[in-house]
């Protein structure tokens, strides 16, 4: 995700500490980035696509004028990496300059809406009517706190910002809701920054903002202000004793740990596309005769859930296919009528984009999910989604997969609203369990943390593990065992669970860990069976089930209890226990989940 830095000082320049700054953001991904500084009545930008270094080097960040300024990092969601999409983004008479972090959900309209009043737009951001909508509170004669107040009531969606203007020029107006933001304080200035580590160097004495919030920085004073009633809050600074390093996990000991907790906040970002997107890419699936999902590892196994989905809601026969097996085996059956979504996180592995060329070669519609705005999947696909998830730093994937199968949900919903195929409740009632899915996310992670970590200390020595699912539940199973495979290394099985007397069931023994993820739904019944003929054979049964399902709990060994969800989108719950369970065992055994040996984050080789 984007990182902003912002600060005042009482003396001196702020661009060559604002530049450090952003250096320290760069772990987290960006494919652009620019400062703002106010000085005289004036605004001075300076910002480029690429990375900071280079930009630095074209544009000398460090000789900027004034002691104030903003500066940000883009991670692309909304528009290209180019110098126009870059932040700061400024108004009309560059008397604004806003730095944001986070995705509005409704900047579409409010575009509209601005520009049929006379603004010009530069950008194809969204974050750019922000600072035309300040402008207005600011024609209007209010001040900078109320113009962003105002700005604020109008944005839906998620925002770290932080706003300077020359009508006063020595405030800064910071403000969020859900994308994170922290305050520090000094004897030689304020500080505003997305995460810890930017401003660290600077002072350890930082407040943290919380969602509602917004805050009034000047050289030697800061406000607390809440945004829905201006009531003005105080909070005492904590003093910080982590390291650099520690501070990037945000006080996690890996970014695996870091990034599963975040999934509450990237799975409401997935649920802040843009219709039109969605739209474009359903009508392009409805209208094909063979439909391939293709991806490789953890995205694959999105792409099974996915075809248990639009199988299950738009009645559409899709197949899942690995990206290294496609051409041979369904090259030749490619043509016209051929719809190819490609799904891949970094949208540069090498087997899917090799498999995508070959199917545009045989001009098949060629569509595209994935995390990383102008990756090569993005510019071959005729129409792509980008899922918000913010830069995954672990080569484990996690909130990413999450994302994943939250998309292709929406799309399946979608194409079944399209195709007729659910009735109006039947929508609303898988829509209503779309929507709470952050919070049933959020739930598990507070509540079965522990007890994950528990039964991490009682199997970590086990030499292999078997993960059993059925229907929807296979891709769960499947995905669960990569985890648990590429950091730990444990050679484990996954597959439906219908498999196991057709030759698996043979390396059951006494004591065989056994996990069996069983929803209450169509698949309780013969899981059951399932479950029974392991635990005839010795096997330890460790279930994942809906909270009070006491036959399923009479049955195991050890539970992990999931909250009540839509059947068809139990992929994204479920899998919370076991990417902990896979972390806690890692490290249980001494191994680092951030760096797996033999792996890449990205795999751009063949
Ligand atoms: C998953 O944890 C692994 N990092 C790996 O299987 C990954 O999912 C696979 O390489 C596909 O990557 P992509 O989504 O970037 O295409």
């Amino acid at each position: 995700m984007c990182g902003i830095v912002a600060l005042t000082l009482k003396e001196g320049n702020a661009s060559p500490l604002l530049h450090s700054a952003l250096k320290r953001l760069e772990y987290r991904g960006y494919d652009s980035a620019g400062i703002a500084t106010l000085y005289g009545e004036k605004i001075f930008v300076k910002k480029d696509a690429g990375k900071i270094d280079e930009i630095h080097a074209r544009l000398n960040f460090d000789n900027m004028p004034g002691s104030v300024g903003v500066s940000h990092t883009r991670w692309s969601t909304h528009g290209a990496p180019t110098r126009e999409n870059a932040h700061p983004h400024l108004d009309c008479k560059n008397t604004v300059a806003v730095v944001h972090n986070g995705v509005i959900e409704n900047f579409l309209e409010l575009k509209e809406e601005l520009m049929d009043r006379g603004h010009r737009f530069v950008s194809r951001t969204d974050t750019e009517v922000i600072s035309h909508l300040v402008e207005e509170g600011l024609d209007a004669g209010e001040n900078l706190y109320n113009a962003t107040v105002n700005a604020l009531r109008r944005l839906r969606g998620s925002y770290a910002l932080a706003i300077i203007s020359t009508r006063e020029p020595n405030k800064i107006v910071c403000a969020r809701n859900e994308s994170p933001l922290v305050l520090g304080l000094s004897d030689s200035g304020t500080f505003c920054a997305s995460d810890i580590p930017a401003i660290l160097p600077y002072t350890n004495k930082i407040i943290i903002l919380n969602n509602g919030e917004l805050a009034v920085l000047e050289a030697d004073n800061i406000i607390i202000k809440r945004i829905s009633d201006g009531v003005t809050l105080s909070r005492e600074a904590k003093v910080i004793e982590w390291s650099i390093e520690q501070a990037e996990k945000q006080g996690y000991p890996h970014f695996m740990l870091k990034e599963i907790h975040e999934q509450p906040t990237s799975l409401r970002n997935a649920l802040r596309l843009q219709e039109q997107y969605l739209d474009l890419i359903t009508t392009f699936l409805d209208r094909g005769e063979k439909i391939f999902l293709l991806a490789a590892g953890t995205s694959h196994y999105a792409c099974i859930a996915a075809s248990y989905m639009f199988s299950k809601l738009a009645r559409l026969a899709t197949y899942p296919v690995v990206s290294s097996e496609f051409i041979e085996n369904y090259g030749d059956s490619i043509g016209i009528d051929t719809v190819v979504l490609a799904v891949s996180q970094s949208g540069e592995t090498y087997d899917t984009l090799k498999a995508v060329d070959y199917a545009r070669m045989r001009a098949a519609t060629i569509l595209g999910i994935t995390n990383v705005v102008g990756s090569t999947l993005t510019r071959v696909s005729r129409a792509y989604i980008v899922q918000q998830s913010g830069p995954e730093i672990g080569v484990a994937a996690t909130k990413s997969y999450t994302a994943q199968v939250l998309v292709l949900a929406q799309l399946a919903l979608k194409l079944a609203k399209m195709r007729g195929k659910l009735s109006q409740d039947e929508i609303d009632e898988v829509k209503a369990s779309l929507q709470r899915i952050p919070e049933t996310v959020e739930n598990i992670l507070e509540k079965r943390e522990e007890k994950v970590k528990e039964l991490a200390r009682k199997y970590a020595k086990e030499k292999t593990f078997l993960f059993l699912g059925r229907g929807i539940s296979t891709a769960t199973a499947l995905e669960g065992r990569l985890k648990l495979l590429e950091i730990s290394y444990k050679p484990s099985l996954a597959y439906p669970a219908g498999e196991s007397k057709h030759g698996p069931i043979s390396v059951v023994e006494d004591g065989t860990p056994t996990i069996f993820i069983c929803p209450n739904d169509e698949t309780r019944k013969d899981i059951i069976g399932n479950m029974m003929e392991m635990k005839a054979r010795g096997a330890k049964i460790i279930s994942l089930c809906e909270e009070g399902d006491q036959k399923i709990a009479d049955l195991s060994d050890d539970i992990i209890e999931v909250p009540k969800v839509h059947p068809i989108l139990s992929p994204i719950p479920y899998i919370i226990p076991l990417q902990l369970l896979a972390y806690y065992i890692a490290v249980e055994n001494g191994l680092d989940p951030d760096k797996p040996r033999n792996l890449a984050k990205s795999v751009t080789v063949p």
